[in-house]
């Protein structure tokens, strides 16, 4: 038998121990005999430790931070490539064509869909171009408008990890948050249940699987409690949605909420593994699995439904224990 390989990069390692265990056991379950390569900007990321081989790198806004990577990738061979976090992504999507010369997958979306959703007024555009369901929008005039019905809600149009979001009950609020909030987009408010559904594209673009993901509890920004939830107007508003977006590749995940009335209104694509993925794994929509399969030409076939509803994920803290912090070597441009 032919020994199949794949060597795998993830950039900015942080926190994903989950994920990145659960490459180690898919990697040795399709018997491909791969390393699990990690960077971060510090020693004290937990999840360097759990990899075969972990790096130092510069800071993503540094102007040799892909030169670096490009090099690593050259040295250690490798094949796939997956960031953890928004901060890298257009600048990896950007240069996924020098990362194709060295071999190497850079699995990110192409630049233009990372463009709209890294901007909450681009991504009510995009919900909006494609008549998909997304909170109002209103214009934050110099004087508020005696209009508004309240509540609104108040968030900075480029943030994450839910920081500094508002629900703005009166006039009053609007005044005092719109200063508050750095870079403010005001949305209508909606009220109902939240889901997060991870979509899985292959690498001509299609949308292959929805896993939909109902929160129950959220400890700073990150989902702490989940169950999969098959509810049939997310499930519906899901697929029209993936079947809509261009230049998706990888997992992709889009955030909504479900009113009591069957309202399934869109407020967020984050195109990358998101924190609560573990559970859709978990579940078996295994993508880590998938996608290395399709890297290797192995179709995975008809994945719509490989997963089981009903599963809960009921996080708790773990942490990795280590005598002392490796020195670990700096990737160098
Ligand atoms: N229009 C809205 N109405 C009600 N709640 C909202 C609205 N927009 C966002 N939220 C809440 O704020 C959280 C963070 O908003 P989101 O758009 O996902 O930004 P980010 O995750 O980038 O901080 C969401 O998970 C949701 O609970
Ligand atoms: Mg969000």
């Amino acid at each position: 038998m032919v020994q199949k390989s794949l060597n795998i990069l993830f950039t900015s390692a942080g926190r994903r121990v989950a994920l990145i265990r659960h490459f180690k056991k898919t990697l040795s379950s399709l018997n491909i005999d791969g390393h699990l390569l990690g960077v971060d900007v510090s020693a004290d990321a937990p999840a360097l430790h759990e990899l075969d081989d972990a790096r130092l790198i510069c800071r993503i806004d540094d102007p040799r931070y892909i030169e670096s990577l490009i090099e690593l990738c050259i040295s250690e061979k490798v094949d796939m490539l997956f960031p953890l976090i928004d901060t890298d992504l257009m600048k990896l999507s950007l240069a996924r064509p020098e990362f194709a010369r060295v071999g190497t997958n850079a699995v990110v979306c192409d630049p233009e869909l990372i463009e709209a959703t890294a901007n909450k007024y681009k991504t009510y555009d995009l919900f909006k171009r494609f008549g998909i369901d997304t909170p109002t929008v209103f214009e934050l005039t110099e004087r508020c408008e005696d209009s508004y019905r309240y509540p609104l809600f108040m968030k900075p149009l480029d943030g994450s990890a839910s920081k500094s979001i508002f629900k703005i009950n009166s006039r009053k609020e609007l005044f005092f948050f719109r200063e508050y909030v750095e870079r403010p987009i005001l949305q209508e408010y909606i009220s109902g249940r939240e889901f997060t559904l991870d979509m899985l594209f292959d690498f001509d673009g299609a949308v292959r699987c929805i896993v939909p993901r109902r929160r129950i509890e959220v400890r700073a920004g990150e989902v702490s409690k989940s169950v999969i939830d098959l509810d049939p107007a997310v499930m519906d508003a899901g697929w029209r949605l993936g079947e809509k977006l261009r230049g998706a590749r990888g997992v992709v995940n889009v955030q909504c909420i479900r009113t009591a009335e069957g309202r399934v209104s869109f407020i967020e694509i984050n195109p990358r593994f998101g924190g609560g993925t573990p559970l859709s794994l978990y579940a078996g929509a295994d993508f880590p699995r998938w996608l290395l399969q399709m890297a290797l030409g192995d179709d995975p076939g008809d994945i719509r439904s490989a997963f089981t509803p009903g599963v809960y994920m009921l996080r708790f803290d773990d942490a990795v224990f280590l005598p002392d912090l490796p020195a670990l070597k700096k990737v160098q441009s």
